[in-house]
């Protein structure tokens, strides 16, 4: 979804790929087209995995964190809020993209002032000083939560229509979930602003396989709960994103096919749970309309805005097998 307008040409080919970070030192990835990435909220699960990610890649990574935790793979660390503009404009100092995902990632985890305010404060603070730095492309954390349906006040509310896509309206009644909602006008605002191209990522749950020493593994609990408890993961639709993939999409989504503030899903293609998706609906979500045929676990959200945008797609993927669901 194109949250901006703009009929500007895609700068996805104007970075050179040549310079410090043009070229892997003895990293195990592709060439990337960025000499610094900006991450903020490094230290958290999907930063560790962004920052992981570019450094295979020999890209050059300043982290943007509350506190050191000693272990980042980052080679230059900035000790601050990213609602902070003097901390924001130094960890800025050499970048020429930005990966911004310091948040407070949930409606507990402070006040609603805490949540809202301090969410959204640092998605401006920081999409201001990138646009205003002549930084041309950024990537914000938005979440399937700009749906509103996970932490709502309002229990027991279901989908009209699934899978969602562009069109489907945010119901957003708590502090997180419109901290989601107002980042992406923030993003929308600043590519008007200062021409910043910015991708919003929709992430549903993420959560890594283990299989990685310093990155997370969080994602078969997480499934085998839901297994036993389907009606657990109806509110965000049985979602998940491997924490790698996760990194992957947010480092793709710095190069866009279009200009513009774009906010679209990811997620796997498949859901986390071993149950046809069309009977999870049926059972969880009786009032939906299907847009489209969902066989099998197929995840019903769109995912094709993303596939167009930055080629997305998942390499890492739960094995499950899918079984009947209990009546
Ligand atoms: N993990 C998920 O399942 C998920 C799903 C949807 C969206 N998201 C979004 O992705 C982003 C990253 O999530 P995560 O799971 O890695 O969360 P996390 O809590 O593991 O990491 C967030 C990091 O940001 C830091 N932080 C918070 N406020 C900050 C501030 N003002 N300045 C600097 N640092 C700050 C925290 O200390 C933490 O290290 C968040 O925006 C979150 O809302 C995550």
């Amino acid at each position: 979804m194109d949250i901006a307008g703009s009929a500007r040409p895609g700068r996805a080919t104007a970075h050179a790929v040549s310079g410090p970070g043009g070229s892997p030192r003895g990293t195990t990835g592709a060439p990337l087209p960025f000499k610094r990435v900006l991450v903020t909220g490094a230290a958290g699960l999907i930063g560790r995995a962004v920052t992981w990610h570019l450094a295979n890649h020999g890209v050059p990574v300043t982290g943007l964190v509350l506190s050191d935790p000693g272990d980042l793979a980052a080679d230059r660390l900035v000790v601050g809020s990213a609602g902070d503009r003097a901390s924001v404009e130094d960890a800025l100092d050499g970048a020429d993209a930005v990966i911004h995902l310091a948040a407070l990632p949930a409606p507990h985890l402070g006040t609603p002032e805490e949540v809202f305010c301090g969410n959204t404060s640092a998605t401006f603070s920081v999409l201001d000083a990138a646009g205003a730095a002549g930084i041309g492309n950024a990537v914000i954390a938005s979440s399937v939560n700009y749906l509103g349906y996970l932490f709502s006040p309002v229990r027991g509310q279901t989908f009209a229509s699934l899978p969602v896509d562009a069109t489907t309206p945010s119901v957003a009644a708590d502090p997180y979930s419109l901290s989601k909602v107002v980042d992406e006008q923030i993003a929308a605002a600043m590519h008007r602003r200062h021409g910043i191209d910015v991708v919003c990522l929709r992430f549903p749950f993420v959560g890594g396989l283990g299989e990685v020493p310093g990155l997370d593994g969080r994602l078969p609990a997480r499934a085998a709960q839901l297994g036993a408890d389907p009606g657990a993961g109806a509110s965000d639709l049985w979602l998940y994103l491997e924490t790698r993939d996760a990194a992957a999409a947010a480092v793709a989504a710095l190069s866009p096919s279009a200009a513009g503030a774009h906010a679209v899903y990811v997620a796997a293609p498949e859901t986390f749970v071993p149950h046809a998706t069309a009977d999870l609906i049926a059972a969880f979500h009786p009032g939906a309309t299907l847009t489209r045929p969902l066989p099998g676990r197929t995840a019903p959200v769109d995912l094709e805005p993303a596939r167009r945008l930055f080629g997305f797609h998942s390499r890492h993927l739960l094995e499950l097998p899918t079984r009947p669901l209990p009546a």
